[in-house]
């Protein structure tokens, strides 16, 4: 597979690791541009691709061209290589709120997958939702299946469920770290140092995760820790009491109702 990466940022980085560490491609097959020669200059050095400062070269040496640049480049980008693109080449785009159908506008025929991961795949435990244009075909959709499920999990739905998967797991890892922050917080306010909280905090959070992987249901492991009349109950009530079920909904549903305003705009 010759793959090309426009964007060697974070993510971009991140996918072209997990390619190459899983063999999926070699790195003499992948062809990685970037605005930033310094950028480059480290990708080249790190992972021995090819780089370029050139889109449209990448889009002339690659099959599948994963699109990792912020959104609002997309734009100016897809306008850069459109005359380099060929039906048979793939789009794959990871840019929040950049709609399947945005990018066909612009490239005319072209096969495009869009794909929104999250910040997890840097750990390869992320989480990434897969939605596919009309023309892709099945041996397509397998490589970029194989290519996210080298840096974490993959799900296939319709696009139209793309803003609900970005505010459950695309944002969902700061919702996480807020209540790290929050449960450290309310350590330190029981009189404890910061470092001492966050390790009491943190081991919790990451005790209770692998607890979660043997397969139990959290709402039964969380009624078996809750011993009547205890100290987990009169917690658990005082959060019922404040309904934070129904905070964390609302909260879920503004991020859903932001995906879809950027998606519109
Ligand atoms: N980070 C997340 O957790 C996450 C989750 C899901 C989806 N995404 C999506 O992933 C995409 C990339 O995010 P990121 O966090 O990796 O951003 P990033 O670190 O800023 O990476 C984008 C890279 O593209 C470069 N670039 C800018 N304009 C370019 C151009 N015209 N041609 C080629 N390269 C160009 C940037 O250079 P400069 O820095 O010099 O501009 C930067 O190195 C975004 O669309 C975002 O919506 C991110």
């Amino acid at each position: 597979m010759n793959f090309g990466i426009i964007g060697c940022g974070n993510m971009g980085e991140v996918i072209l690791k997990g390619v190459l560490e899983e063999k999926l491609t070699l790195p003499w097959q992948v062809w990685a541009s970037d605005v930033r020669r310094e950028r480059l200059n480290y990708i080249k050095n790190t992972y021995g691709v090819n780089v370029t400062n050139n889109n449209e070269e990448v889009v002339e040496k690659s099959s599948l061209i994963l699109l990792s640049i912020k959104p609002q480049e997309m734009h100016s980008v897809l306008a850069e290589v459109k005359s380099a693109w060929q039906e048979d080449k793939v789009a794959v785009s990871i840019a929040a709120g950049v709609k399947i159908a945005r990018i066909l506008q612009q490239l005319g025929e072209a096969k495009v997958i869009r794909v929104m991961p999250n910040l997890c795949i840097k750990v390869k435990q992320g989480m990434s939702a897969i939605a596919f244009s009309n023309k892709v075909r099945k041996e397509e959709k397998e490589a970029v299946r194989r290519i996210f499920s080298s840096v974490g999990e993959v799900v296939e739905v319709e696009e139209t469920a793309m803003d609900a998967v970005t505010a459950i797991s695309g944002s969902g890892p700061a919702y996480v770290f807020y209540f790290l922050e929050a449960l450290v917080e309310a350590g330190e306010h029981l009189g404890f140092s910061h470092s001492l909280a966050y390790l009491l905090a943190f081991k919790t959070l990451q005790g209770a995760v692998e607890l979660l992987k043997e397969g139990d249901d959290p709402a039964d492991l969380r009624r078996r820790v809750t011993s009547k009349g205890g100290t987990t109950e009169r917690a658990l009530n005082y959060l019922k009491e404040k309904e934070f079920k129904a905070i964390i909904r609302s909260a879920v549903e503004k991020a859903y109702l932001r995906s879809r305003e950027l998606s519109e705009s």
